[in-house]
């Protein structure tokens, strides 16, 4: 068995709009094996949620090769993209992206709201009693997210993207607008969940949430620098 969970090669992204093209992405080559626990850091811009989007196959890459656990992945059709990502791939977006009226419940379970193979109810009330214990918010799961806490949102955003249990944990800015308790409580949580296996490419600006991980890379103008 292989142990490369992804790899990418002279990867690139251009957005096209009226008035211009951005360079996101520039010929970006990056190994990662299962298990591996990386941070991305870089300037604003550089192209960090670019790469995190694609990586996650919520958005397709205009050149370049994207290999999956074997698979090649860089140009597949929605479905069969939504079918992996439901499968594999964890999300946790830059703006938590929790919908302010559901429940923390409701949002945990988000993920399988449109998955094909839905576990009974009784199953799924177990997973997310199971996450919340996890995230530390046993006493939350009827709240509406809107009315917690950023830390607690974030952890919440957590919980959702692990409910599916994914080899692949993709982490945009975990601890962006927290106070470094709640910062530290997140990045144990997240070392927890690479301790037991998960691969974990996380990008943040924070020095110190960086140098948590086993691996560093540097991006900038769109390109991993090292
Ligand atoms: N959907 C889009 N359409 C057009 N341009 C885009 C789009 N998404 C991103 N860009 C551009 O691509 C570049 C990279 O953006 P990206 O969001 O990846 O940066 P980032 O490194 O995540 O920045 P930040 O640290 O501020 O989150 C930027 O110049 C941005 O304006
Ligand atoms: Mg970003």
């Amino acid at each position: 068995m292989t142990t490369i969970s992804l790899s990418l090669k002279g990867l690139g992204k251009v957005f096209e709009t009226d008035a211009m093209e951005t360079h996101a992405l520039k010929n970006v080559d990056l190994e990662i094996e299962k298990g591996e626990y990386v941070a991305v850091s870089g300037p604003s811009g550089c192209g960090k949620s670019t790469l995190l989007t694609i990586l996650g196959l919520l958005d397709n890459p205009s050149r370049g090769e994207y290999v999956l656990d074997g698979e090649n992945v860089a140009s597949l059709c929605r479905d069969r993209a939504a079918e992996i990502r439901n499968s594999k791939i964890g999300f946790v977006f830059q703006s938590f992206n929790l919908i302010d009226e559901l429940s923390v419940k409701d949002n945990i379970l988000l993920p399988f709201k449109y998955s094909a193979s839905k576990p009974s109810n009784e199953k799924l009330n177990e997973k997310v009693d199971e996450i919340l214990a996890k995230v530390g918010l046993e006493h939350r799961k009827d709240h509406k997210s809107n009315l917690l806490s950023g830390g607690q949102q974030q952890r919440v955003a957590i919980a959702r993207a692990i409910v599916n249990d994914p080899s692949l944990l993709l982490i945009d800015e975990a601890t962006g607008n927290l106070d470094s308790e709640n910062s530290q409580q997140i990045m144990d949580l997240i070392e927890s969940l690479n301790e037991a296996g998960t691969t974990i490419l996380m990008v943040t600006h924070d020095p110190v949430c960086a140098a948590r991980a086993k691996r560093t890379l540097k991006m900038k103008d769109g390109m991993l620098i090292s």
